[in-house]
């Protein structure tokens, strides 16, 4: 799906997609990845039932909001990594402008995508996935969490944050995208309010303890295992749950908000086995 919708040429309404700025799209959103949030949109969506291809191009979207979210966090401006996935990042194997302007394109094509009438022909349900997407990618979602992320770094004259100033970043640069993800299959699949409430307890949980195993692969891993380079948090004055609780705590923690996860499943029976063993991977993951 992704490599369909980020074709060489231009879609209906479009005029011309500039080669290299397709190009690197293609370089953010296509070179490996584990998927994960699109993972959560289908597999939400298909406990449900719902396994139309409009599930599909709305993991495709968020995919694409995750991806231009790490070409922008990799510039030298935010984190300055050259290396992403196993490969040079984005600014690094074209330059700057055009992974800044690859990054704006693909959120707005996340956009595009959700609101054509192919990802639901229901309008309401379009609308729900947009602003569902829009919530959880911007002020108040993920690019908030990177401010505040940016911000505990001391750039802006700003102290650390303690252990709650943490999770709240945390909830915000990570979480906000997974539960928007859940979110989003939620609503494609027509779930009730309570599904719904249930749905969003596994994602916060999910979201929190995907953040926390990030940060200990950052302190225990290897650049060949992760594809992107290690030890820098601490380098660069990262607040993470790992340099405030402590690797041992910070492990517990991981289990703890696994669990919490997985728990709130529970009503959804042996259907929802896939999205138990997403958040265990999750947890256990080593790329
Ligand atoms: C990395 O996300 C950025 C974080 C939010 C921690 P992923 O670990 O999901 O990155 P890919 O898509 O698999 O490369
Ligand atoms: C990224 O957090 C969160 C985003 C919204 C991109 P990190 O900065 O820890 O992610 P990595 O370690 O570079 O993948
Ligand atoms: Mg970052
Ligand atoms: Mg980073
Ligand atoms: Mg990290």
């Amino acid at each position: 799906m992704l490599d369909t919708l980020l074709g060489e040429n231009a879609a209906a309404g479009e005029i011309v997609r500039p080669p290299r700025l397709i190009a690197a799209m293609r370089h953010a959103t296509l070179g490996g990845g584990k998927r994960l949030r699109a993972l959560l949109v289908v597999e939400t969506a298909a406990l449900f039932g719902h396994e139309a291809e409009g599930a599909l191009r709305a993991a495709a979207a968020i995919e694409c909001v995750h991806a231009y979210s790490l070409v922008h966090d990799d510039l030298p401006a935010m984190d300055d990594d050259d290396l992403r996935r196993g490969r040079p990042t984005v600014h690094r194997a074209f330059d700057e402008a055009t992974a800044i302007l690859a990054g704006d394109a693909l959120l707005t094509l996340a956009f595009d995508i959700l609101a054509d009438e192919r990802t639901d022909t229901d309008a309401a349900t379009r609308i729900a996935l947009v602003s569902e997407a829009a919530r959880g990618a911007g002020v108040g979602g993920m690019v908030g969490g990177q401010m505040l992320d940016l911000a505990a770094e001391g750039r802006f004259g700003s102290s650390a944050p303690d252990e709650v100033g943490v999770r709240l970043i945390q909830r915000m640069k990570t979480g906000a995208l997974i539960r928007a993800s859940v979110a989003m299959g939620a609503t494609l699949g027509r779930a009730s309010a309570a599904e719904r409430a249930a749905l969003d307890i596994y994602a916060t949980g999910f979201g929190a303890a995907f953040q926390i195993a990030d940060d200990l692969l950052d302190l225990e891993s290897t650049p060949e295992s992760i594809g992107k380079a290690t030890g820098k948090d601490d380098a660069k004055g990262k607040a993470t749950l790992a340099n405030r609780l402590g690797i041992k705590r910070a492990r517990e923690e991981l289990e703890r908000l696994t669990d919490e996860a997985v728990v709130a499943l529970s009503r959804f029976g042996k259907e929802a086995d896939i999205l138990r063993e997403a958040a265990r991977f999750a947890a256990a993951r080593n790329s």
